[in-house]
C-alpha cells in the first residue's frame, strides 16, 4: 500500500528492524512489513529512529547504483546531525562516520577502496587455504575427545578472524582479543562502544608494530599504499577489513553446518562430507544471508522510492535478505532455481563487498573440514532452538549444540578440496 505520509517522522508504532533478525522466520516478517507498506517499509533501528527498510531487489539496485541519490556517508543522516540519534547510541560502531572506504563516497571511495582490491587480489590463496585447514584441525583437536562441541563459539566464530588476522599478521592472542572486541561491537548494544574502542587500540598496537618493522602482509602492504594518506585510514582500512570479514563469514559457516545437518536434502549427502557444500552455501546465501539487512545509504535528495516519500538526510537499510526472497526473481522451475548465484547477499554497486573468493574458502575449507572431520556429526538440539545473537543487522547463530563420535586419534592430515 502507498503511503499519504509526507515524511518518515509523521510515523508512529513503527516495527522494529530487530524483529526481521531474532525471529524464527525473517522472510514470514518481511512479508508482514512488504504486505503493509510495499516493498520500502518505514521501520525503527532502536526507539525513536526512524527508517527506510528497501526489501524490493530492483529498488535495492537502484539505491546502491545510485551515489549521487544515496550516499554512503553518514554525515548526510539527518537524524544524526540533528542529534536525535545519541553519539553512545548502540547503532554507533555500524553506522557512525569512520575514515575507511566503507563510509566514503565517489573519488573518495574509490582512492580507499583500492588498496582493500589489490590487498585481496594479492591474497595467494593456497596459502590461505593450507594455513585454514591447519586452524580447523587445531579447533577441532580441542574438541574432539569429548564428542560434543559448540561449532559456532568453539569453531564458525575462531576461524574468520584468525584467518583474517593472519593476513594482517596478527597473532592468534590478538585475533581471540580482536573477536570479543567484536561481538560487542556488532550487537549494537551498551557494550558496542568499548568493544569497538578494544578493536581499535589492538589494531593501532599491530601498525605501529609493522611500522617499526614491515613484513610480508597485508598490514605492510596497507601502510605503504600511496592513496592510504595517514595511519587513521591505514587503521581504519584495517578495522574495516576484519569486521566486515568476521561475523558474516561466522554466520554464513554456522548457517551451511546447521543446514547440512538439519535439511534431508543436504544431510543425506553428508557421509561423503565434500558433495553438496557449494549448493549449501548458495543456499545460505540465498535464504539466510549474513548481512540480512545492510546499513545504510542517506538520501541526499528528495525522492521516491517504491510509492514511498524519501526524504534529503534519511537513512535507508538494504534489506538483502528479504530482496533475496523477491518473488519477482524467482520462478516456479527448480531448474533455473539450481546454481542461481544472483543473491544479493555481497550487495552490489561500487560498495559490492569485495572478498568474494577468500570469504567462500574460508567458509568452504572451513565447513568441509567439520564434515569430513567430525564423524556422525548431529545437531544437538532442535533447529527452532537455535539461538541467534542479538542484532538487527544479523542473524548469526549464537551457538551450534553438536554430537559426534569422540575420537582421541590424531587427525590425520590430509588435503580438503577447495577448487
Ligand atoms: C573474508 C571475509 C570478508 C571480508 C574481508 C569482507 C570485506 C568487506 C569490505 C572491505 C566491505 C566494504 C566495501 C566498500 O564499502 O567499498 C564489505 C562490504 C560488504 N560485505 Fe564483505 N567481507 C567479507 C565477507 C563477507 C561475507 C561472507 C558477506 C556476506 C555473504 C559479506 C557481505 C558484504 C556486504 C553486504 C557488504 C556491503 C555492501 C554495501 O554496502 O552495499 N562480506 N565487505
Amino acid at each position: 500500500m502507498i503511503s499519504t505520509r509526507h515524511s518518515l517522522s509523521d510515523f508512529t508504532g513503527l516495527t522494529p528492524l530487530s524483529e526481521t533478525t531474532t525471529c524464527v522466520d525473517p522472510q514470514a516478517a518481511y512479508r508482514v512489513l512488504r504486505e503493509r507498506w510495499g516493498q520500502v517499509a518505514p521501520v525503527e533501528l532502536e526507539p525513536g529512529v526512524p527508517a527506510w527498510l528497501v526489501m524490493g531487489y530492483p529498488e535495492i539496485l537502484h539505491v546502491v547504483r545510485n551515489e549521487r541519490l544515496f550516499a554512503r556517508n553518514p554525515l548526510h543522516w539527518r537524524l544524526l546531525s540533528d542529534g536525535v540519534v545519541r553519539q553512545d547510541s548502540g547503532l554507533g560502531p555500524m553506522m557512525f562516520p569512520r575514515d575507511n572506504a566503507y563510509f566514503a563516497d565517489g573519488v573518495r571511495h574509490r582512492r580507499l577502496r583500492a588498496p582493500l582490491d589489490e590487498g585481496i587480489a594479492g591474497i595467494d590463496q593456497h596459502a590461505l587455504v593450507r594455513s585454514l585447514q591447519a586452524t580447523c584441525r587445531d579447533l577441532i583437536r580441542g574438541f574432539a575427545e569429548r564428542g560434543e562441541a559448540d561449532l559456532v563459539t568453539e569453531y564458525a566464530s575462531v576461524i574468520p578472524m584468525l584467518a583474517v588476522s593472519s593476513l594482517f599478521g596478527i597473532s592468534t592472542e590478538h585475533g581471540h582479543q580482536l573477536r570479543a572486541g567484536l561481538i560487542a561491537l556488532f550487537g549494537s548494544g551498551e557494550d558496542s562502544q568499548e568493544g569497538n574502542r578494544t578493536f581499535e587500540r589492538i589494531l593501532t598496537e599491530v601498525m605501529q608494530s609493522h611500522a617499526a618493522s614491515p613484513a610480508k602482509d597485508l598490514t605492510t602492504a596497507f601502510l605503504t599504499h600511496p592513496n592510504l594518506h595517514d595511519s587513521d585510514e591505514v587503521v581504519q582500512s584495517i578495522v574495516l577489513m576484519i569486521s566486515a570479514g568476521y561475523e558474516t563469514t561466522t554466520s554464513w559457516i554456522a548457517q551451511t553446518i546447521r543446514l547440512m545437518l538439519t535439511d534431508p536434502r543436504f544431510a543425506g549427502r553428508l557421509h561423503g562430507g565434500r558433495l553438496g557444500v557449494d549448493d549449501a552455501l548458495d543456499e545460505v546465501l540465498f535464504r539466510d544471508p549474513p548481512m540480512a539487512n545492510m546499513p545504510a545509504r542517506y538520501a541526499l535528495a528528495d525522492t521516491e522510492l517504491a510509492g514511498q516519500p524519501i526524504r534529503a538526510g534519511d537513512a535507508l537499510i538494504l534489506g538483502l535478505g528479504a530482496a533475496n526472497a523477491d518473488a519477482r526473481m524467482h520462478t516456479d522451475d527448480p531448474w533455473l532455481e539450481t546454481g542461481n548465484r544472483s543473491h544479493l547477499a555481497f550487495s552490489a554497486g561500487p560498495h559490492t563487498c569485495p572478498a568474494l573468493d577468500p570469504s567462500r574458502l574460508i567458509t568452504r575449507t572451513a565447513v568441509t573440514t567439520a564434515l569430513t572431520e567430525l564423524h556422525d556429526l548431529t545437531l544437538a538440539i532442535r533447529p527452532e532452538e537455535i539461538e541467534l545473537l542479538p542484532s538487527p543487522w544479523t542473524r548469526c547463530p549464537a551457538s551450534l549444540p553438536v554430537r559426534f563420535v569422540a575420537s582421541d586419534v590424531p587427525i590425520v592430515e590430509q588435503e580438503v578440496s577447495h577448487g
